[in-house]
């Protein structure tokens, strides 16, 4: 693994992410250091000395020496870097403030905070000890004891067999476990080379949602309980082709991360509707984005459950080609 860069955090200004890459496109390694333990590493690098800074699950440490700045981190291959790199990518991040990024989790990010047993643990390792694994997988692996409606493998079809549109939402809270989860779902979707050309903006505003609906031509029911924005981001997309490839990518990446959620949603017990009817302009002046939106997931608990509407024979719908 080989450093690559510092970059800002996905939650807050402060703190910031470094990333190592390995040889694969995707092999990615991510550290993520909160306020203190960036402000830590900044005054060892800044005087040139060595030292060590102890991270947020206090059993890691990033050790700073003259020559090779070691990352020891708990159930973690060692990283290391060029201290003279990393006091350079560190102390230039450091001279100018930051803004967070939208949130993108990478599924190997080393995340000190958050220690969550995985499911399947392989034998050999001890059941009693907490192990580390990204927020993604953490999301993705959680149950809940307060649903049936819990998202399994196996329910997949049932989800195919019984999801319906609902437009009508009762003013039951969703849960915040249940947001992430259906989050997350969108993170896992397939994209154009990887690259994620697209963002989420999770509305919690309530006259934000109420702006929405005007730019929605009016459905009132796109002021629902939870409310995802997804945008297309063609700038993500680092690939060499012309422009318009790029944008009809980043469409579909939206798309069908959308899909992803909507599925998610459905497999908790939650409804949904998908809106296209929407005013792309009206909508990214009031995300005060320059992104085109490319749909709006309104989440909720129905009001009524109904059984899916009926679909054309199936046989219409394909054309097998021999
Ligand atoms: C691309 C697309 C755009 C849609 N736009 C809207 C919309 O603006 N307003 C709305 O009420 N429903 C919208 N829908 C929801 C569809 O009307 C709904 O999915 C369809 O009637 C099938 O019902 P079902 O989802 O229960 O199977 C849209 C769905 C899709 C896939």
């Amino acid at each position: 693994m080989q450093f690559s860069k510092i970059e800002s955090s996905y939650t807050s200004k402060d703190g910031c992410r470094l990333v190592w890459k390995g040889v694969e496109e995707d092999d990615l390694e991510t550290i993520i250091l909160n306020k203190k333990e960036l402000e830590q590493l900044i005054d060892l690098l800044k005087g040139d000395s060595a030292g060590e800074v102890e991270l947020e699950d206090q059993v890691s440490r990033i050790m700073v020496n003259l020559d090779v700045t070691e990352f020891n981190l708990k159930d973690h291959d060692l990283l290391e870097v060029k201290t003279a790199d990393l006091q350079k990518h560190v102390l230039d991040y450091a001279k100018i403030p930051h803004i967070p990024q939208y949130i993108h989790i990478n599924p190997k990010e080393y995340y000190p905070s958050i220690t969550i047993r995985k499911y399947d643990e392989p034998k050999k390792v001890d059941e009693t000890k907490p192990t580390q694994i990204s927020l993604l997988e953490a999301i993705l692996a959680s149950k809940s004891k307060k649903t049936s409606h819990d998202l399994s493998q196996s329910d997949l079809y049932r989800i195919f067999a019984t999801r319906r549109s609902t437009r009508k939402f009762t003013k039951t809270r969703i849960e915040g476990w249940m947001v992430d989860k259906i989050l997350a779902a969108a993170d896992t979707a397939p994209t154009a080379g990887n690259f994620q050309g697209f963002k989420v903006f999770y509305i919690k505003n309530q006259k934000v949602k109420e702006a929405l609906v005007e730019a929605a031509n009016n459905q009132p029911y796109v002021n629902a309980p939870v409310v995802l924005v997804f945008c297309m981001d063609p700038s993500r997309v680092k690939m060499n082709f012309p422009p318009e490839i790029l944008e009809k990518f980043s469409i579909q990446d939206a798309t069908l991360a959308a899909g992803f959620s909507l599925l998610a949603a459905s497999g908790l017990g939650l409804s949904s509707i998908w809106i296209g009817m929407i005013n792309e302009e009206k909508v990214k002046s009031i995300l005060g984005t320059d992104l085109k939106p490319s749909s709006i997931l309104c989440i909720g608990y129905p009001e009524k459950r109904r059984p899916p509407k009926p679909r054309r024979n199936l046989k219409e719908l394909i054309q097998v080609v021999e």
